[in-house]
């Protein structure tokens, strides 16, 4: 076992039915870095991500966080982690405040340091000011920040990220970069994140996974990724296009805009 790695997997698969969503993927992340993976709709992201976090047992292969189980050690693995899901998940008529404080008991962080460890997390995630506003007047970026100073309430080793940036607005989403790069560098905090941003995943990661169903098509930093299509001048979207035959240009640009917008409305 590699002491180093942050996450292992070994033919980690997942069907529902005759759909194997995952299909036997083999993947090392290791400590401090930010990892990306990327693909089209229905590639597999979040069910990798379910499977990691020990939401959704795996059908068959294995995978091991900071040397624990799954499957296993479920209970061990989720005091390491932190995880801001796909969906939206802080309530919008709480305060900032308050929805850490739920988040804060139903994690079980004692009474006596409850309200110092929010308030820290309020600062580091710039949302001091809004603390005491109800969550449906923030904008889709303090949105995020909150959810992700959630999920950072019990100083976890390694952050989880389904799609951080959806709906987002450029300058939204560029404090979220600056938010996510900022607590690696200052805590070599792990971080696996899915995105359908090419621009996000080279801003961020240190390397890149291409998914296509449900298989990992190439893993590499994005240089990598770009000089493995053989063309000189190669774009991440063009190594996307390259590993996935396509699909970035064909479906997902019009099923995301779908999602980005009921995503938008919702986050108001
Ligand atoms: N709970 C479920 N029951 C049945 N099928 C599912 C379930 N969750 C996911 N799937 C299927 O598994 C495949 C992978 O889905 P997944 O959500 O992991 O993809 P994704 O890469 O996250 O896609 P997106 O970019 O749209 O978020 C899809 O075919 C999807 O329909
Ligand atoms: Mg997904």
């Amino acid at each position: 076992m590699n002491q180093r790695a942050a996450v292992e997997a070994e033919k980690l698969s997942k069907s529902f039915g005759d759909n194997w969503a995952v299909d036997g993927i083999d993947l090392t992340i290791n400590e401090g870095e930010i990892f990306g993976l990327v693909g089209p709709n229905g590639a597999g992201k979040t069910t990798t991500i379910r499977m990691l976090t020990t939401i959704l047992p795996q059908t068959s292969g294995e995978a091991r966080v900071f040397g624990h189980n799954v499957r296993k050690r479920p209970e061990r693995v989720r005091k390491l982690i932190g995880y801001v899901p796909q969906a939206l998940s802080a309530d919008g008529d709480l305060t900032g405040f308050e929805n850490l404080l739920v988040f804060a008991k139903l994690v079980g962080i004692p009474r006596s340091s409850r309200r110092e460890k929010i308030n820290q997390v309020l600062s580091r995630m710039g949302l001091e000011e809004a603390a005491d506003k109800r969550v449906r007047y923030y904008s889709g970026g303090m949105v995020r920040r909150l959810e992700i100073g959630q999920a950072m309430l019990i100083q976890p080793r390694i952050l989880f990220l389904d799609e951080p940036t959806i709906g987002l607005d450029p300058v939204a989403r560029g404090t979220v970069w600056e938010l996510l790069g900022g607590l690696s560098r200052e805590t070599s905090l792990t971080i696996l994140l899915t995105t359908h941003y090419m621009e996000e995943a080279e801003a961020l990661c240190g390397r890149v996974a291409i998914m296509n169903h449900g298989r990992l098509a190439v893993v590499g930093t994005p240089d990598e990724l770009k000089a493995a299509t053989g063309k000189a001048g190669a774009t991440l979207e063009d190594a996307f296009r390259f590993f996935t035959g396509g699909d970035y240009e064909r479906e997902g640009n019009f099923r995301e805009l779908k999602r980005t917008r009921r995503l938008a409305r919702r986050l108001g």
